[in-house]
């Protein structure tokens, strides 16, 4: 794990993803345990939302938070789009803040792009964040289309990151919004890094190419997954593991750099995009 300036704030490049966790009252012990064993290495961002399982993640997470100084770690939740208006924004955040046991998000995300006006829910993610209850705002599963309009909004200029799908097998982004991002200093969070929780499964961590590396640097595919999409030192990861010697590897892996021609031959067999896609999401 690796700490960069994401965006003036200094954080690991590996966080925490808990989608589908939380639900399982056989699997709660362990899940607890690999959180708390990620933030014990250094994986202080974690990464929940109200949908995942109805707040059950967000419990999960809550509970294994609680020993911690909650000012060293930086808790991002999201809302549902049909919660981007008030007054049902600040009702799900205030939920939110009591599953998760605290005062304060440090990020806030519009999960996915809905009807609301966007200048209006900009609007009272600004209210909100003056009042503190949450440190910053920021957007999920936005295009560069999305991105444009947004940034044209008053106000739209404070948003914090954008969090995509982002992984060896899913580059479409690289083409137009990466760079339109990076422009502007908007970091991107890469959810579903290792692509194993993906429904669209490109099969990355068996093909020959990154087991060669993962021979090469001594790792596991997973690592070399998650060391190409941490690589330029600008984006955050978030896996989602329930496996604390998983939660151990890929925060290693955030401290694994390829070399440039192992680079292009992963290049090679998933190629850069050479032209617009529609943005992957799942
Ligand atoms: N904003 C959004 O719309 C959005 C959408 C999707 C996801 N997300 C966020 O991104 C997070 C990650 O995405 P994801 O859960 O879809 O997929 P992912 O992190 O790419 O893959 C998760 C899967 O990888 C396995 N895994 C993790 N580390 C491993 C390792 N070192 N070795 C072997 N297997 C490993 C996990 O199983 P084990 O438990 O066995 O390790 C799990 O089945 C989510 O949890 C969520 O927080 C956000």
């Amino acid at each position: 794990m690796t700490v960069i300036d994401f965006n003036g704030i200094q954080l690991p490049n590996i966080g925490i993803g808990t989608w589908h966790m939380g639900s399982d009252h056989r699997r709660f012990q362990i899940e607890r345990d690999t959180i708390q064993t990620g933030i014990e290495h250094g994986a202080t961002v974690i990464d929940t939302a109200e949908m995942y399982g109805n707040g059950d993640s967000e419990i999960l997470v809550g509970n294994a938070i609680a020993p911690y100084n909650r000012q060293q770690l930086f808790l991002i939740s999201k809302f549902y789009p049909q919660h981007a208006l008030e007054p049902s924004l600040s009702q799900a955040l205030t939920a939110s803040l009591a599953r998760l046991q605290t005062t304060y998000l440090d990020l806030y995300l519009y999960h996915w792009r809905g009807e609301a006006p966007l200048n209006q829910t900009v609007a009272e993610l600004q209210a909100l964040q003056a009042s503190g209850k949450i440190r910053h705002w920021g957007v999920s599963n936005f295009d560069l289309a999305d991105m444009q309009e947004l940034l044209d909004q008053p106000g739209g200029k404070t948003v914090f990151a954008n969090e995509d799908l982002y992984n060896l097998g899913e580059r479409g982004i690289e083409y137009s919004l990466i760079p339109w991002q990076n422009q502007r200093q908007i970091p991107l969070i890469a959810y579903s890094p290792i692509d194993a929780g993906d429904s669209r499964h490109h099969n990355l961590a068996t093909n020959p190419t990154v087991q060669t590396l993962a021979s090469k640097y001594r790792v596991t595919p997973y690592q070399i997954l998650l060391a190409w999409t941490v690589r330029n030192q600008q984006t955050l990861a978030i896996p989602q593991t329930s496996n604390p010697d998983h939660m151990l590897e890929n925060i290693v892996a955030g401290n694994l750099t390829l070399a440039a021609d192992d680079l292009a031959a992963l290049d090679q067999v998933f190629p850069k995009p050479n032209r617009k896609e529609p943005l992957a999401v799942i």
